[in-house]
């Protein structure tokens, strides 16, 4: 294969196709192929297939047969037809949570605001917007989940009422009335039952009593929390700096890391959690 035909329009269906039924796919390499073009298109030496299969036989299979509901990326809340409330979430935290457990054999569902970045294969996806949305989607399907994880930064208030057509420009001032939101990890804290519910808690200020008060209020049975305002953690970036609460007063400190290993740690003691 050459670099025209492996970027061929049917090529790449077949491999999404592939890969949406869960069949894992190794990148072809790039360099000089036979033809005589330089692109992505060479197979890949014996010793890269080898350590590729090896890195895939070595993963972990803990989360065989529990099913894990994530939250993640930000909220919409309109205000008109073109103009909405949101926050800086990219979805990348709650994406990494789902791509993790997917890796360890978990069925995931994973309930999404608007981002720009591609779901792992093989989750259940369904995209939302509004808080509003988000609420019904995760309450409607909460109880056939063993795990819960809220990573999405859900807009607390929404508009009182939202205008059909574009607000004109007038006055110097504006106000927009806002009302509460439901708040998901909230109600969930009160009908979890047994199964383990992880929230997330995004600070700039007290980081360790801000996130220990949300996690008693709603229940949980951990919080990660993460000061926003420090560099490499937070949104948008591909780290994070975060610590665990759990229910029993204990705590967990992380260094810097990359959210996909910030998830895998969490998923980590999800598992002890349940065992405890
Ligand atoms: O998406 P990224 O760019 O990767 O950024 C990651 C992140 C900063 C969004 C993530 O690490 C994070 O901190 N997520 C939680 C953000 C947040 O809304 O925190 P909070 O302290 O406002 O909410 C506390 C918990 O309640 C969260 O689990 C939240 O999902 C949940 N919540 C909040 C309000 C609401 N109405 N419903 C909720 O379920």
């Amino acid at each position: 294969m050459n670099d025209k035909m492996y970027e061929n329009p049917i090529v790449q269906g077949n491999i999404n196709r592939l890969a949406s039924l869960g069949y894992l796919f190794m990148e072809p390499d790039t360099g000089l192929m036979a033809c005589g073009t330089n692109g992505k298109g060479r197979f890949p030496s014996p010793e890269a297939i080898v350590d590729y299969v090896k890195g895939i036989l070595s993963k972990k299979s803990d989360y065989e047969g529990l099913r894990i509901l994530v939250t993640a990326g930000p909220t919409r809340e309109p205000i008109d037809p073109v103009r909405y409330i949101s926050n800086h979430s990219s979805g990348k935290m709650g994406y990494a949570v789902a791509k993790a457990a997917l890796e360890r054999g978990a069925f995931v569902k994973l309930v999404t605001g608007p981002v720009n970045i591609t779901p792992p294969s093989g989750a259940e996806v369904v995209c939302v917007t509004s808080a509003i949305d988000m609420y019904n989607e995760v309450m409607k399907s909460y109880e056939s989940f063993d795990v819960l994880v809220m990573v999405a930064a859900v807009a607390d208030y929404r508009c009182a009422s939202v205008s059909e057509s574009k607000i004109k420009k007038s006055g110097d001032r504006f106000t927009v009335e806002l009302v509460k939101n439901p708040d998901i990890a909230a109600e969930l804290g009160k009908v979890k039952g047994d199964r383990v519910l992880v929230g997330f808690s995004a600070e700039t200020d007290n980081l360790l009593e801000n996130a220990a008060l949300k996690l008693a209020s709603k229940n949980m049975d951990m919080i990660v929390a993460n000061d926003v305002t420090v560099e490499g953690a937070g949104f948008g970036v591909d780290t994070n700096i975060v610590k665990f609460i759990k229910r029993d007063g204990s705590s967990i400190d992380l260094p810097i890391m990359s959210k996909e290993d910030v998830a895998h740690r969490i998923l980590d003691e999800v598992l002890s959690i349940g065992k405890g």
